[in-house]
């Protein structure tokens, strides 16, 4: 069975310090928690990984498929307004992604408001705090066929 990737953008590795008024006390060992035992919990493997670097992520996104990869929820963070390249990589392994923001983009500045993700994307999750992650690796399950406790 094909396994998740969660990937977090630059800056997500402050989670819990950071901003805490904008993104909350939790932090992103926390969250990586959450998702492994909701994984866990449908007897699938997730994988995760932050980086501060666009091209380890390109990286991360291009050996996605070969690496037993069905799926990937990702929060690009200063990426989602800047990075073709990610974007682009995305595109190139056309594997199924969800979107996922801690804050809502939309309603802080308007350089915030333009995503090189949002049309690629099969689903945008912002808002919602550390909660949308469970939302997306949840949607994720339920497509690769990890049968699902609620409905
Ligand atoms: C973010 C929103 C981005 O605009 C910002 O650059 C981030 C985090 C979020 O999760 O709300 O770093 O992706």
């Amino acid at each position: 069975m094909p396994d998740i990737l969660l990937l977090h953008g630059p800056n997500l590795n402050l989670l819990g310090e950071r901003e805490p008024g904008i993104y909350g006390r939790q932090t992103l060992a926390d969250i990586n928690e959450q998702a492994d035992s909701l994984c866990s919990s449908r007897g699938a493997t997730l994988k995760a990984m932050q980086s501060n670097a666009e091209s380890e992520l390109v990286e991360r996104v291009q050996r996605a498929p070969g690496d037993g990869v069905g799926f990937i929820v990702i929060n690009p963070a200063a990426f989602t307004h800047t990075s073709v390249a990610l974007r682009d990589a995305l595109a190139a392994v056309s594997l199924p992604f969800i979107e996922v923001h801690l804050s809502n983009p939309h309603a802080r500045e308007a350089f915030r408001r333009q995503s090189f993700f949002s049309d690629l994307a099969q689903a945008v999750i912002c808002g919602f705090g550390p909660r949308g992650y469970e939302v997306a690796i949840d949607a994720a399950l339920n497509q690769l066929g990890f049968a699902g406790t609620t409905a």
